[in-house]
């Protein structure tokens, strides 16, 4: 059930102008395209791309996601892809959390292959104890300790993406506001 807020929204859009500012210092001399992990990237990738004052191009890619379940079963699934060519292009992988680290290693890997000029991988949240393959955000919000948590695109079985805030979730705990 819903749980305690582990980031407030203050605390989020704060975070988020951080990142916008680093992002945009680090676009100069580069043909960006921010492409958002769907669905949990939607409230993050609108509200930081909204705060990069340079014209920039957004695309979305969909890899399968836990279902009602709050571990990851280390397999992804490609199940949209993006529309553009990235090639010799900047990319900006744009990811609302890493948690086991396969989805963005898999990710990374599948739009390499596709020879852009970069990718750097941009993600809200960090669950660094529950890493099993190496991966290091370039530009990261939080990092935070191994709880399942949802609100600001972060679901549990499709529910509570809306929540402008981030709260920590125990399936089958009990509720609290
Ligand atoms: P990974 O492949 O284990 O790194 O998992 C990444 C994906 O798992 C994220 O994009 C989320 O969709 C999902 N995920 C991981 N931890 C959480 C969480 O605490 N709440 C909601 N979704 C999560």
């Amino acid at each position: 059930m819903l749980g305690r807020i582990v980031i407030s929204r203050e605390r989020i859009d704060a975070v988020v102008g951080r990142m916008a500012a680093e992002i945009e210092s680090d676009l100069e001399n580069r043909d960006p395209i921010f492409i958002g992990v769907l669905k949990g990237c939607v409230y993050f990738l609108t509200d930081l791309t909204r705060r990069i004052g340079r014209p920039v191009e957004i695309d979305f890619i969909q890899a399968s996601s836990y279902g009602a379940s709050t571990t990851s079963s280390g397999s992804v699934v490609l199940v949209k892809d993006i529309t553009a060519d990235v090639r010799d292009r900047d990319v900006y992988l744009v990811e609302d959390i890493v948690d086991t680290g396969y989805t963005l290693h898999d990710l990374v890997k599948l739009i390499q292959a596709r020879h852009p000029r970069s990718v750097q991988v941009v993600a809200l949240l960090s669950k660094p104890s529950r890493r099993e393959i190496e991966l290091d955000p370039d530009f990261l919000g939080f990092e935070i300790d191994d709880v399942f948590v949802v609100g600001y695109g972060l679901d549990f079985d499709e529910r509570y993406r809306n929540l402008p805030d981030i709260h920590e979730f125990v399936p089958d705990g009990p509720e609290s506001s």
